[in-house]
């Protein structure tokens, strides 16, 4: 039986060594209620007195010593899987991050951010005003008859009787007027909106940037000169520019100016269509009742005023032909720029 039981030890030990996972079924196949100790020790009613008491000290010892290596040996496989699952889920700072896809500036707000800068640079300030406007602001005040054609419904996005999203941003000049003294150098960017299907050149809503200047003295080459300075820092100084008399209600004289093509310089090319030149803005000297309504006596003073379309800018900036692409926001084609 001691020998028996020497066997155990022997077995038990090994085995318990070579584990690699789990000790739980060692454990019972040795120490559990139908362990093989455990059938020994109860087969020791058979024994004599005087064997009884020697065997079974060496039976305690065997388990003692069955019990001590199960324990060490856990605590061995514990360290070991401690190690390999740190060593598997080790994080390498030093590895190259995956860079986050970044945006960048849509070509209209870059467009109208550059043109902000430029007039900032020759003296003037930024004004602001809502796109929800009164009809006076909008028309009345700007010497837009009740009988003007943009004033249709057909054109406009009326909101009541007197108010209306505005469909230029030259109210901002009847605000600004009222809100100060001359002299007055302001500009105006900001949404405008009209009720035109979209098409490769129209949209229900676009962009503009009002330009006004009034004070003593101003003239038409006072016009003349801030907008050809502003057409040769924006699209290069070989830019030339070309007044062509038109008509506003608010502007008197009123000039449509073009700029000569920045691709081929006024030699015609696919651009600007063949006609070297292209038109970004309209302009003029401030309607003596124009003044009035921002409060300002036109005997005293004078002004001019423009309106830029900023999409117009942008696309002639970029080479966009279709409008309708700016707004989109397809990804792929804002890329690009
Ligand atoms: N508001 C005009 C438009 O939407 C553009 C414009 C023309 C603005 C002449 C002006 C101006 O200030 O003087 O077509």
């Amino acid at each position: 039986m001691k020998q028996q039981l020497e066997q155990i030890r022997s077995a038990a030990i090994a085995e318990i060594q070579a584990a690699d996972t789990s000790l739980e079924e060692i454990r019972i196949k040795y120490l559990g209620k139908k362990g093989e100790l455990t059938a020994i020790l109860r087969g020791m009613g058979s024994l004599s007195a005087e064997e009884r008491p020697v065997i079974g000290a060496v039976a305690n010892e065997v388990r003692n010593c069955i019990e001590s290596a199960l324990e060490k040996r856990g605590a061995e496989l514990k360290k070991i899987a401690l190690a390999n699952s740190l060593a598997a889920e080790k994080l390498d700072v030093t590895y190259d991050a995956i860079a986050p896809k970044a945006g960048h500036i849509h070509p209209i707000t870059r467009a109208m951010e550059r043109m902000t800068e430029i007039f900032i640079d020759m003296g003037f300030s930024v004004a602001e005003g809502p796109e929800v406007e009164t009809v006076y602001n909008n028309f009345d005040a700007l010497n837009a008859p009740a009988d003007h054609p943009s004033r249709d419904f057909q054109d406009t996005f009326y909101i009541t009787e007197n108010t209306l999203l505005r469909t230029q941003t030259s109210p901002v000049q009847i605000r600004a007027m009222r809100n100060a003294t001359p002299p007055i150098r302001i500009i105006s960017p900001g949404r405008v909106y009209r009720s035109d299907v979209a098409d490769a050149s129209h949209s229900p809503m676009f962009h503009q940037l009002e330009g006004l200047v009034v004070d003593k003295g101003i003239t038409m080459g006072d016009l003349k000169g801030i907008l050809s300075q502003f057409a040769k820092t924006m699209f290069g100084p070989e830019t030339k520019t070309r007044f062509r008399p038109h008509n506003f209600p608010f502007t008197e004289p009123s000039a449509e100016v073009d700029v000569s093509c920045f691709v081929c310089g006024g030699k015609g090319c696919r651009l600007c269509k063949g006609e070297g030149w292209m038109e970004i803005l309209g302009s003029g000297m401030v309607h003596p009742e124009v003044l009035r309504a921002g409060g300002i006596d036109p005997d005293v003073y004078t002004g001019f005023a423009f309106g830029m379309g900023v999409e117009r800018v942008a696309m002639v900036m970029s080479g966009i032909d279709d409008l309708r692409l700016m707004y989109e926001n397809d990804a792929r084609f804002l890329k690009q720029f």
